[in-house]
């Protein structure tokens, strides 16, 4: 009871804006980001969170980088962010809308800052014709799961990533390598010999 009406208070305190990243925010973004990202080891395999993940998605797609912030200038920075991109495949009349990355302020959290930053981003797929949205998140990664079901997420696929430790193979690979170099450097020194 007491938790409600601490959150029903946090939420009367923050007016939300969201609205469309400017260049201004790229650092803000990544460091939010770094806060949320990498305090979890591998948060998403296939990609890694870095300054050139926010300038990427700013360069390709800046209509679907989305920042929320306090509209009463109470909160300083940013409060959240949403970066994404459309994909479309060959042969196929379907296009897809893909939220990519999604992080709120640990300090914000609860308070409806990612409803908002979704909400206006599924605008925008709509507007740009996409006719299904994908995410993916870690297993174990309850709040995003709980989350997307929130919004209406479903048909979980389950994916497996598999490793291969090649590093015998990479330290055989410079070894000859290496050989192959001082060779070629022996060669050179008796050919200036000659
Ligand atoms: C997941 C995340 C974006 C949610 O942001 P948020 O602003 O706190 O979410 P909202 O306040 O809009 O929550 C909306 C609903 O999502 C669900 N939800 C959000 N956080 C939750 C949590 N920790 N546990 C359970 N449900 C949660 C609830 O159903 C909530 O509705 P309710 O407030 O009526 O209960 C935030 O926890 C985050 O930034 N996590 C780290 C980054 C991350 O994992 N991103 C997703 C993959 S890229």
């Amino acid at each position: 009871m007491d938790g409600d009406e601490i959150s029903d208070s946090k939420k009367k305190r923050l007016s939300l804006e969201v609205r469309e990243m400017e260049i201004d925010d790229i650092p803000k973004v990544f460091h939010l980001g770094e806060k949320l990202f990498t305090a979890r080891e591998v948060p998403n395999l296939y990609r890694t969170w870095d300054e050139y993940e926010v300038v990427n998605f700013f360069q390709a797609d800046p209509e679907f980088c989305l920042v929320a912030e306090d509209a009463d200038g109470e909160e300083e920075g940013i409060l959240g962010f949403a970066l994404g991109t459309t994909i479309t495949k060959t042969r196929s009349a379907w296009k897809y809308g893909h939220l990519v990355w999604l992080g709120v302020d640990p300090a914000a959290h609860g308070q409806g800052v990612a409803s908002k930053l979704f909400n206006r981003f599924r605008d925008l797929m709509l507007e740009d014709g996409v006719r299904m949205l994908l995410v993916d998140s870690e297993a174990d990664n309850l709040p995003a799961l709980h989350f997307f079901r929130k919004m209406g997420f479903g048909n979980p696929q389950e994916h497996i990533y598999l490793t291969l430790n090649v590093d015998p193979q990479l330290r055989q690979f410079r070894e000859k390598k290496g050989n192959g170099k001082s060779s070629s450097r022996y060669k050179l020194h008796e050919g200036d010999d000659e």
